[in-house]
Parts: structure tokens; C-alpha cells; sequence
């Protein structure tokens, strides 16, 4: 660890990861050890403001755990946690909260959705931007990949980290979001975003025969197997594109536009593009899932990791604003 910049990104643990998390946020996030060094954590905390089972939360964050051990996360040389094993987040986040602009908040997409959807707002939800902003800064994070969903987050987090600098004098680093143009959103098994609040997921560590039924569930146009088909707007081939070479998809392509192949056998062709990369993974992912104690001793070593960091962070910042 040290001379690299650092990449550091959250995964919230509701639900089951699916292939739109794998593709936007996991998979980069995985590949950026190379070259950073890497910070990445299951947002407990702000999972607290939709789910309210505690069994499923501590389950999921061990699926969390076992899908990053199992997609090759060196964990010797960089750092995977639990928010809210750095108790320094919630501190920082009050004193963030006391230079946050209330219509900053009002104008952020999740809570703007909820009010459109007249579902009850709690202040954990209001304030999500925040706790998320204090998740980056406080790990000095130069670079965080997110799927496109979450621009917002850190053009928000940008802004106050902005702001706390004028006010105060310098104290945080200014962090930039890395999100893969290629798959910036991908599409559910409806075409909506992928997301495990439409139920449209594609899980990504399914039994075989499960995530094969999954991909065959893919909404399509009605077209038959003789006529011509657009690639361009079709969900299966946009996940193809994700799992597949240049010239694989060019091939795929042009045997779209020449007719005579039905959406089944496209299908077929993306579960097997996708099933070679992830084969190996779930395999390796149903033996690390079973080793509490293992993954016990990576959300330890983590948490100690992120925690010096944390800890010096927030003391400059207490100092700047006379705490
Ligand atoms: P969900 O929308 O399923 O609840 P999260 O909000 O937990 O997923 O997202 C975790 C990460 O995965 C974020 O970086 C997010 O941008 C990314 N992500 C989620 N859904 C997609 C998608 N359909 N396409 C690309 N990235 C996605
Ligand atoms: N809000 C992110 C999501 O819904 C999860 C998250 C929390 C996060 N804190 C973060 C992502 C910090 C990146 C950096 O997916």
C-alpha cells in the first residue's frame, strides 16, 4: 500500500448481486487492484434505510464477502470492510451534515423517486448523500467506480468536499467517479435498469441451471426466427457485448441483421459467453461461503486497514472545524 492512488467503492447489502453489479461496479472495482490501491466495503449503514431484518443483513454481507473472494479480491494488499465497523463515518458524516445545503438533499434522485412515489421518507434516507460522501472522503479516495446510477452521489460528494475545503481550509482530497461507458446501465430481464428493487436481476452467483433460466427469461420483441432483428436494441445482446470480443459481437451482430436465427439461440450463445467467465467464480464462491471464520478474518484485516485511515482523517477534520 501507499504511492497508488486509491479507488475505493460500496456495495449496499440488500438482495442478491446480480450481473448489473458485476458489470458496473464489481468487476472494475476488482480489476483496478492492478493499477490502485483499492478500498471496498458493504454499506451496511445505509442499507438500514430499507431493510429492517438483521439476519438478512449479516447473511448478505457474507455473500458480499465470499462474491469478492471468490472474483479474485486480494485481500493481503487491499482492503475489504464493513461501513459500519468504522464507527468514524457517523461522526463525520454529523459534521458534514452541519454544511450541507437541506436543498442539496431535496434535489437528489432517491429521495425525489420516493416523494414522486409517495413512499415515507425517513432521515436516514434524506441524508443518504451524506453518510456517502463521508464513505469517500474519509479515506482520502481519489477514484471511485460506480455504475451510472450513482453520478449524482459523487457529484454530490464533490460539492461538500468543496465546500468544507473553503469553509475550513483543506482537509479533503477531491475525489472523481470511474464509471465504464460500456455498461453504464445494464438492462433487467424487462429491459428496465437491472436492479434488485424490480425483481429483474440475473443473479450473479446462481447455480448454473438457475442463472441459465434467468438469461432465458429475457424480454424480447416478438420478431420470428426468419425475420431480421436489431442488435442495438436488444437486451440479450447488450449483456453479449459485456462477456464478449470484438469480433464475437460483430459476428453475433450481423447474424441479427441477416435473419434466420430465433432469440433462443442468441440466448443460448449470451448464457454460455457469460457461464465461461463466471463458472470458475461460483465454484470457487459455494466453498468461501461456507468458511465463516475465513470470512470472519477478511472483514477483520479490513476493517483495521480502512480504520488507521480513517481515524487520521477524521482528526483533521475535527482540528479544521475546532472539535
Ligand atoms: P441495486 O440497484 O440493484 O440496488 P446497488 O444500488 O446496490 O444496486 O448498486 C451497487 C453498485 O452496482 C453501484 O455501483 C451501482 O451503480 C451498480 N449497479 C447497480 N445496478 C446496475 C446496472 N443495472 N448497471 C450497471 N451498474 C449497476
Ligand atoms: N450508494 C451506493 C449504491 O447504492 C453504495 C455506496 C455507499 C457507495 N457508499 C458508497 C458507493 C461510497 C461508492 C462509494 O450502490
Amino acid at each position: 500500500m501507499g504511492a497508488k492512488p486509491r479507488s475505493l467503492s460500496g456495495i449496499k447489502p440488500t438482495g442478491t448481486p446480480h450481473l448489473g453489479n458485476y458489470l458496473g461496479m464489481i468487476k472494475p472495482a476488482i480489476q483496478m487492484q492492478q493499477t490502485h490501491e483499492t478500498f471496498y466495503f458493504i454499506a451496511d449503514y445505509h442499507a438500514l434505510t430499507s431493510t429492517h431484518d438483521p439476519n438478512q443483513l449479516r447473511e448478505n454481507a457474507y455473500d458480499l464477502t465470499a462474491i469478492f473472494a471468490a472474483l479474485g479480491m486480494d485481500f493481503e494488499n487491499h482492503a475489504f470492510f464493513r461501513q459500519s465497523d468504522i464507527p468514524e463515518v457517523t461522526e463525520l458524516t454529523w459534521i458534514l451534515s452541519c454544511i450541507t445545503p437541506k436543498g442539496l438533499m431535496e434535489r437528489a434522485h432517491a429521495f425525489k423517486d420516493a416523494i414522486s412515489k409517495k413512499q415515507e421518507v425517513n432521515m436516514g434516507l434524506f441524508s443518504y448523500p451524506v453518510l456517502m460522501a463521508c464513505d469517500i472522503l474519509i479515506y482520502d479516495s481519489n477514484f471511485v467506480p460506480v455504475g451510472q446510477d450513482q453520478r449524482q452521489h459523487l457529484e454530490i460528494t464533490r460539492d461538500l468536499a468543496i465546500r468544507f475545503n473553503h469553509l475550513f481550509g483543506e482537509a479533503f482530497v477531491i475525489p472523481e467517479a470511474i464509471i465504464q461507458k460500456d455498461v453504464a446501465t445494464i438492462p433487467g430481464l424487462d429491459g428496465r435498469k437491472m436492479s434488485k428493487s424490480y425483481g429483474n436481476v440475473v443473479p450473479l452467483m446462481a447455480p448454473e441451471k438457475q442463472f441459465r433460466k434467468a438469461i432465458m427469461k429475457i424480454t424480447t420483441d416478438s420478431k420470428t426466427v426468419e425475420e431480421p432483428k436489431d442488435p442495438d436494441t436488444c437486451n440479450v445482446f447488450a449483456l453479449y457485448k459485456c462477456f464478449s470480443t470484438e469480433t464475437d459481437q460483430k459476428e453475433l451482430a450481423s447474424r441479427y441483421r441477416a435473419g434466420g436465427m430465433g432469440y433462443g439461440e442468441a440466448k443460448q450463445l449470451c448464457f454460455e459467453a457469460l457461464n465461461a467467465e463466471l463458472r470458475e467464480p461460483r465454484e470457487n464462491y459455494q466453498n468461501i461461503r461456507k468458511d465463516l471464520p475465513q470470512l470472519d478474518g477478511i472483514l477483520e484485516s479490513g476493517r483495521d486497514k480502512a480504520r488507521a485511515i480513517a481515524m487520521q482523517v477524521t482528526e483533521r477534520v475535527r482540528a479544521k472545524v475546532g472539535l
